[in-house]
């Protein structure tokens, strides 16, 4: 115990090294967003090398930016929140520190393999089966850190944020081994055990609910302890917090068939998936409701704080993505959305929207705390960030949604003889001023993220606040 304060000390240590590499690998993971985002625009970027080409990088994109810069920000905000919530410290510093350096490391073996091209080709589970072996022991030892400072904690009850960060970690890793079963033949090559439609429907059930369980409920894990912090409220309903939870972690693991409708799967299979997408919006709208109204009595704080801001406007988006996804999840609509812009779009509004924006309120927040500064070195840039992020966000998805709906429009256009009006060439070059606008909202909100890792290296040179306040060790 702290003499000072009559808390517990803390482990900040883990936590601040991942809260640095979320910054570090959201500049690094975005930038590669930018550039690939550039080579829909201009081709000649690609280079003309395997390495540097569109269908190597993109990959590299979505794993950077899900497991590096999103799976860093979750461990740093599931660490410093289970630990405050408990009040009690990490179970196992050593443990906590082997989820760090294993967590880079495979970050660093993606970074090496997939522009290689070895890849298992499962889009969000590209990683081979090595590594994938490596992500599963990294992350049973987080389960253990995680549950084991639940188990010592000395309050009565486990705040709700831990619930929902306990079941991302439990879920995700039974998506992960299920899906990576496969036989290995060398280090870099391995084939999955299942094949055809099954093998199509475990991958779709892995994809729906990594976007599920960790794009959301760890997210919302986050959103449960940051929001009421900043705001300084109460959660606005505890009861409406439990019962948005069991209700979200039941139906989304029936959701994953609706990345698979007009397919080879099953008829009932895929209306059983579209039935389920859509009261997938009562919870996801609950939590958004929840977190909004944790600010009555507070709304005017919004008018001069930033940070409050990225997390009521983060909710925003969660709210409006929540809602496009059970409307694409309907059969007919999807059959003008699938394989289009507009998917893209609708990922990024959770994308950057929800996940990034959320993070970053989160960590604004986060790190003068664990730093021992009294507060980021500049609100101004907090804001500007706000906005920067803002516009991107909005350019980025209506772009992709006029390109969207002009795709499917355009291909499923037929002429009096039946034949098509339109080749698939007219339609990308009916797309290519929307690339354009994305590639634009792309730079905004990477120069946003530019600044908040300015602002948080200029905080951490600012001289540090008293130390007992902290509450923390090493
Ligand atoms: C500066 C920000 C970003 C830019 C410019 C950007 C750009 C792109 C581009 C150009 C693609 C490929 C689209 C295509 O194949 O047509 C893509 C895919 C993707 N990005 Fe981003 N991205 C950004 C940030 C993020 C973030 C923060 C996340 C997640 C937290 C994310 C998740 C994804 C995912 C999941 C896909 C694959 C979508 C799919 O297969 O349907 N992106 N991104
Ligand atoms: C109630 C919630 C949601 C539902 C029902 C839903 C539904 C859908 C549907 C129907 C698709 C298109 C499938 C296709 O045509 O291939 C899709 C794609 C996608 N959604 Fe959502 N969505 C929801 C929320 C979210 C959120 C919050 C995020 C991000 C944080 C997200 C990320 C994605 C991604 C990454 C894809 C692209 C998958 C791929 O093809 O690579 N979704 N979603």
């Amino acid at each position: 115990m702290s003499t000072a304060t009559q808390e517990p000390t803390y482990n900040y240590r883990v936590v601040r090294q991942f809260a640095i590499m979320t910054v570090v690998w959201g500049v690094v993971g975005m930038g590669l967003g930018v550039f690939i985002a550039a080579q829909l625009v201009w081709p000649q970027l690609n280079l003309d090398l395997p390495w540097t080409s569109f269908g190597r990088l993109r990959p590299l994109h979505t794993n950077l930016v899900i497991f590096a810069f999103g799976g860093s920000a979750l461990f740093a905000t599931s660490y410093y929140t289970v630990q405050r919530t408990c009040q009690a410290r990490l179970f196992g510093d050593g443990l906590a520190a082997f989820t760090f350096w294993g967590w880079q490391a495979l970050i660093v073996c993606l970074l090496v393999t997939l522009p290689q091209g070895l890849t298992t080709t499962k889009e969000y589970a590209e990683v081979e089966f090595t590594g994938a072996v490596w992500m599963g022991i990294v992350w049973v030892a987080y389960a253990v850190v995680f549950f084991g400072t639940v188990m010592k904690r000395s309050t009565p009850h486990i705040y709700v944020g831990n619930w929902f960060f306990g079941a991302f970690i439990l879920v995700t890793t039974m998506l992960h081994v299920v899906n990576h079963m496969a036989i290995p033949v060398s280090w870099f090559k391995s084939y999955p055990l299942y094949s055809g439609a099954t093998d199509a429907m475990v991958q779709w059930w892995y994809g729906h609910n990594a976007v599920g369980f960790f794009l959301t409920t760890g997210f919302l894990g986050m959103m449960y302890y940051f929001i009421p912090k900043q705001a300084g409220r109460p959660v606005y309903s505890y009861r409406l917090s439990i019962v948005h939870f069991w209700a979200l972690i039941t139906l989304y693991i029936w959701a994953g068939p609706h990345h698979l409708h007009y397919t080879a799967l099953p008829d009932w299979a895929q209306s059983l998936g579209m039935a389920m997408s859509i009261i997938l919006l009562a919870p996801s709208w609950g939590g958004m409701i929840n977190g909004m109204m944790t600010l009555s009595g507070a709304w005017h704080k919004l008018r001069d704080d930033p940070i409050l801001r990225f997390l009521i406007v983060s909710l925003a988006f969660y709210g409006m993505s929540t809602f496009e996804g059970p409307m694409m999840a309907i059969k007919t609509v999807n059959a003008l959305s699938h394989y289009t812009d507009w998917t893209i779009g609708h990922v990024h509004a959770g994308a950057l929207g929800w996940v990034a924006m959320i993070t970053f309120g989160s960590l604004y927040h986060l790190i003068p705390k664990i730093f021992g500064r009294e507060r980021m070195y500049s609100v101004g840039l907090i804001n500007t960030h706000f906005w920067l992020a803002t516009i991107g966000t909005v350019l980025y998805i209506a772009s992709m949604w006029v390109n969207g709906i002009t795709q499917g429009l355009m291909w499923r256009a037929i002429n009096d003889d039946g034949t098509l009006t339109y080749s698939f060439v007219e339609s990308l070059e009916a797309s290519h001023s929307g690339f354009l606008v994305r590639f634009i909202g792309g730079v905004f909100f990477l120069s946003g993220m530019l600044l908040m890792a300015y602002n948080t290296w200029r905080t951490l040179k600012a001289p540090q606040a008293e130390r007992h306040a902290l509450g923390a060790t090493a």
